[in-house]
């Protein structure tokens, strides 16, 4: 393997092609973005990520990334694109099949196909199918597996490298060959399996996260009913040696954790019924949020016979980033927007605008507002000193309920 193949250059794509372009391997980049391989060509990146320029930069100088917008022979191919959902909760992998489509022509005996897209279980094999369906001299002559990325956006080029893998082929042999191209750059375990198993560990890990999140946001709203502080609560069960409750928040977003658990619950919907549960919870709390705010503007013209003015504080969808990806806390401002006469304060200090809100500076919204809605700890805010007179909702932590 000395000429390899990318298919999708974003957030994961693009900082793997530049990871083996500087492990010795000739990288070829496709995206279908005209945008995306114009600037990869020209040595800049188009997403945020941190080192990931200066990588770029050199990989493209030396000649050992380059960037097209159509596939050509390689000796082996990755598939990197995204896999979003659909309306009805189901995977949408057009853009894995279109992708895998693409390439079919330029396969030849010995090459490695590798799936990285989070994909529904048995997609690989699907798309092993496809491929032998129109090139069916290959079937046994080629190497198809799945590797799927767990890479912390910000921290993605320590995390490539380091992070533990799990590779699945279709058979024994795929594994093998995916392990050998993974070893030229991982430094963490590469763990073997078949594709189907890697598949499901993916959506596990991030399944696994979101019930353990709703969990949390259960016990909060039961706290809140009870009169108990959730967040002392949690610290002092968390005493338990073997008890470890994550934090509650305004819900879950992103677009991994809010997402995978549905290509589960959708192949699976009679066994998967806690991961169903948990995926509801996560989303009935970010109404359950937006319920509680409009019910303390209610109140407040009762008690003061006027609008209150509201701060909606933060949008993204965790503390300390930009990416509002299926935000709760942006779908509960939203929701306090059209369901409420007050006026609404939205605050984001880590982007300088957006195209539906009307950003206002967090000192500036937090003193002018009758009710502070904490959405998103952000660590600006928890420097903030707290002002009497003042009705604060904490959804995220941010006062830790005192
Ligand atoms: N971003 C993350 O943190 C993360 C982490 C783990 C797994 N993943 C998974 O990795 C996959 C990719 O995610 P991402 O965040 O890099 O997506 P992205 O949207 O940042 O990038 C995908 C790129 O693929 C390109 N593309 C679409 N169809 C194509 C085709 N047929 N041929 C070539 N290029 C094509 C798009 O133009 C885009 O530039 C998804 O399945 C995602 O769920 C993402």
């Amino acid at each position: 393997m000395k000429k390899v193949l990318f298919l999708g250059l974003g957030y994961i794509g693009l900082p793997t092609a530049a990871v083996a372009a500087n492990h010795g391997f000739e990288v070829i980049g496709v995206d279908v973005n005209p945008v995306v391989v114009e600037t990869i060509n020209q040595g800049k990146i188009h997403i945020v990520e941190p080192d990931l320029d200066q990588m770029v930069k050199e990989a493209v100088q030396k000649g050992n990334l380059r960037s097209v917008l159509k596939p050509e022979q390689a000796d082996a191919f990755f598939v990197v694109v995204p896999t979003p959902f659909k309306q009805n909760h189901r995977a949408d992998i057009t853009y894995v099949e279109s992708a895998t489509r693409s390439v079919i022509p330029f396969l030849k005996e010995g090459d490695l196909f590798v799936i990285e897209s989070t994909s529904p279980v048995l997609t690989t094999e699907r798309m092993a199918e496809v491929i032998f369906k129109e090139r069916p001299e290959l079937k046994g002559k080629i190497y198809i597996a799945y590797c799927p990325e767990r890479v912390l956006p910000g921290n993605t080029l320590y995390e490539l490298v380091h992070n533990d893998r799990v590779i699945g082929g279709i058979n024994p042999e795929s594994t093998e060959k995916a392990i050998e191209f993974y070893s030229a750059f991982v430094q963490g375990k590469l763990h073997r399996t078949n594709a189907r198993t890697a598949e499901m560990c993916k959506l596990t890990e991030n399944s696994s996260r979101d019930s353990q999140i709703a969990f949390a946001n259960e016990l909060s709203m039961i706290c809140d009913k009870a009169g108990i502080n959730v967040w002392e609560l949690i610290s002092l069960a968390n005493k338990h040696p073997r008890v470890n409750i994550l934090q509650p928040g305004c819900g879950v977003g992103g677009h991994c954790i809010a997402v995978d658990p549905w290509f589960i619950v959708s192949d699976y919907p009679e066994q998967a019924q806690i991961i169903k549960r948990a995926r509801e919870t996560n989303d009935y709390k970010a109404d359950w949020c937006a319920n509680r705010v409009v019910e303390a503007c209610q109140q407040f013209v009762t008690e003061n016979d006027r609008e209150p003015i509201v701060a909606c504080m933060g949008l993204a969808f965790k503390p300390n980033i930009d990416d509002l990806r299926e935000s709760p806390a942006k779908y509960i401002a939203s929701r306090i927007i059209s369901e409420s006469r007050a006026e609404v304060l939205v605050v984001e200090p880590n982007i300088s605008k957006h195209p539906s809100f009307n950003l206002t500076d967090y000192r500036e919204a937090y003193q002018k507002a009758d009710i502070v809605v904490w959405l998103v700890c952000h660590t600006p805010f928890m420097e903030l000193p707290r002002e009497e007179g003042k009705m604060e909702l904490d959804f995220c932590g941010v006062r830790k309920g005192i």
